[in-house]
């Protein structure tokens, strides 16, 4: 394995953070701009009945599991996951408060997450492998371009960077999972990456008719000139996905693991610097006190 360092020892834990989000935040809080704002917001309505099927569907085979360090990072995953999916309904509910329709939005993802819960467990444990593979790339390209965030409400850009921290320290959790009880053959390759296709190509639609939605509820609609900005930063001149493609792609190779892209640096670096906003009372978090990042043992 080409990890730089050993994962399978890494100390996962949550940081309780309370972001206090409310709806006198700016509506438009990223660049001042709907279209590229409303993008964040149409994966924030999916987050908090996605990240419950991902606890469940990694929990549903802590008896599996014999390896004691892997069973307490389950325990730190779902840690994480819990509180993630607590402040994104806050979060949810400011949208709803004003006025994006975000109440209809997360009904309808309760409907298909209702369905999905009704798929084999290893189908719903691959789709989770499927879903983190995709959080942790947005985490990477969110905490490798921290200017993406330059211009948003300190409290958003607070929020993202620290979801991201925890995506990419727990990225590999729900695979090696998936590794321990699905095992490393052709069978269960065919079955990560099948899932893997559909699963981003269902989500993506999801966001963008998310999007569409909010776009639509608040006035801007979705004329050429919002459909481009929204092109420009995904795929254009920002390149959200567009540079991150290689790194989504890897997904597809036979030997893929999570850390071989060793990333951990960019968590290290994007705490540091949320420390420094929290401590300069920038974050808008209740407690400030964020925990320690998860100690890397040499290799
Ligand atoms: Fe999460
Ligand atoms: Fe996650």
């Amino acid at each position: 394995m080409s990890n730089a360092f050993d994962h399978s020892q890494m100390d996962i834990k949550p940081r309780n953070e309370d972001f206090q989000i409310n709806a006198d935040m700016p509506r438009e809080w990223l660049n001042d701009d709907a279209a590229v704002t409303y993008w964040f917001n149409a994966m924030s309505v999916v987050f908090p009945e996605g990240e419950r099927l991902f606890m469940d569907s990694v929990r549903a085979y802590k008896d599996q599991i014999d390896d004691p360090k892997l069973l307490e990072q389950v325990r730190g995953f779902v840690a994480q996951e819990a509180i993630h999916g607590r402040e994104h309904e806050v979060y949810n509910e400011v949208l709803e408060e004003q006025g994006l329709n975000a109440a209809k939005l997360e009904r309808l993802t309760k409907i298909i997450m209702g369905y999905a819960r009704k798929q084999p467990k290893i189908a719903q444990l691959a789709g989770t492998v499927a879903a983190e593979h995709f959080t942790a790339v947005m985490a990477h390209a969110l905490l490798s371009r921290p200017e993406i965030m330059d211009n948003a409400h300190p409290t958003y850009r607070a929020i993202w960077t620290w979801h991201a921290i925890e995506e990419l320290e727990h990225k590999a959790v729900a695979y090696d999972v998936y590794e321990t009880v699905a095992g490393k053959g052709f069978g269960a390759y065919m079955r990560r990456v099948i899932t893997f296709t559909l699963a981003m190509s269902m989500m993506n639609v999801r966001f963008t008719y998310n999007w569409s939605v909010m776009m639509r509820a608040a006035g801007h609609g979705i004329g050429l000139r919002n459909w481009g900005k929204l092109f420009g930063f995904l795929w254009g001149k920002t390149g959200f996905y567009r540079k991150a493609m290689p790194h989504f792609l890897s997904f597809y190779g036979r030997n893929f693991h999570p850390w071989d892209e060793n990333d951990y640096h960019l968590a290290t670096h994007a705490l540091n610097a949320y420390r420094a906003d929290a401590d300069a009372g920038k974050t808008g978090a209740a407690d400030a006190s964020v925990g320690e990042l998860a100690a890397i043992p040499a290799e």
